[in-house]
């Protein structure tokens, strides 16, 4: 499939879009400096905190899983079975309890997923949802692809 362009310029803090690349949803969200400086608090609480066993380019930074940190890209497949997470970036809703800090809850078998879209330890989903290949055209236009 063709690379695809998406225009973030009007992708608040917080927010996510969600663009599509090869007939897959990608989630591209804009992060807070809170959500950035909550990483590596839940480290530890990880599957693969430094996405050594799942899919992302040798450019992306490690932990964040980015190339600017505040900009997240991720293919919004689950691992699991092929669902699509729900982007809940709130903190601690009702429905997924006190030590929800934001993230990825996939409806289908429940697996959870950070704000840099890696797994929770113990979930379903076995590996981090994907990294697709992306570079910046501009600052407000990023290729996909
Ligand atoms: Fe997401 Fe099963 S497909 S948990």
């Amino acid at each position: 499939g063709a690379p695809v362009k998406v225009n973030i310029s009007k992708v608040e803090a917080g927010q996510q879009i969600i663009a599509e690349w090869r007939g897959q949803p990608v989630f591209i969200v804009r992060r807070t400096e809170e959500i950035l400086a909550n990483l590596p608090k839940i480290h530890d609480r990880m599957a693969d905190p430094e996405s050594k066993a799942s899919v992302q380019p040798t450019y992306v930074d490690p932990v964040s899983r980015s190339i600017k940190p505040e900009i997240l890209v991720l293919v919004g497949i689950c691992t699991h079975l092929g669902c699509s997470p729900s982007f809940r970036p709130e903190v601690a809703p009702a429905d997924l309890g006190a030590e929800w800090v934001g993230g990825y809850f996939c409806p289908c078998h429940g697996s959870r997923y950070d704000l840099a879209g890696r797994v929770y330890k113990a979930q379903p989903a076995p590996i981090n949802l994907p990294v697709p290949p992306y570079s910046y055209e501009t600052d407000d236009v990023i290729v996909v692809g």
